[in-house]
């Protein structure tokens, strides 16, 4: 094995004037499990609904889950910015996440209000990670946090709205 392929990844200490990184990388992996986990049951929900409205809710949740997919990644590359790893197993994503699976088959309904409960679940650990920013010269990941609360708090709306009536 060439030494390039022994290389270990290592946490390490950053330059950027962000103090007090741990709280702040442990708060952004809180949000990656919960955006992990959202994305996957949306994307299962894309896959099972059914009934009058499945074309609405098959392609809101398809841009749901693209978009969450993408926004793992940059929380992510955000937490390896600060110095810190990011997850490294299933085990840590679901054990972080205040994500939970729904044990009966749910109506189409029932799948679009259950979705609009966790976005609103995750933008309130989003505003959470806002605060913990403050005093700690993290406007990166105040901002990210920002965008990323703005997304759900819309997907949470457009959700419930189609579970009127
Ligand atoms: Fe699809």
């Amino acid at each position: 094995m060439t030494d390039a392929l022994k290389v270990v990844p290592k946490t390490d200490s950053v330059e950027t004037g962000v103090t007090d990184v741990a709280p702040i990388a442990e708060g952004l992996a809180d949000v990656l499990a919960d955006t992990y986990r959202l994305t996957f049951k949306t994307h299962a929900y894309h896959w099972n609904v059914e009934g009058p409205l499945f074309y609405s809710i098959h392609n809101l949740t398809e841009e749901h889950y693209e978009n969450m997919f993408a926004a793992a990644d940059e929380l992510a590359e955000r937490i390896r910015a600060l110095g810190q790893f990011a997850p490294m197993n299933f085990a840590e994503i679901m054990q972080k996440s205040v994500i939970k699976d729904k044990d009966a088959q749910p109506s189409a309904g029932e799948m679009c209000e259950d979705l609009a409960a966790d976005h609103e679940r995750i933008a309130h650990r989003l505003h959470a990670l806002v605060e913990l920013t403050e005093g700690r010269r993290d406007v990166v990941t105040e901002d990210l946090a920002t965008e990323r609360s703005a997304f759900h708090e819309q997907a949470a709306w457009m959700l419930r709205a189609i579970a009127k009536g």
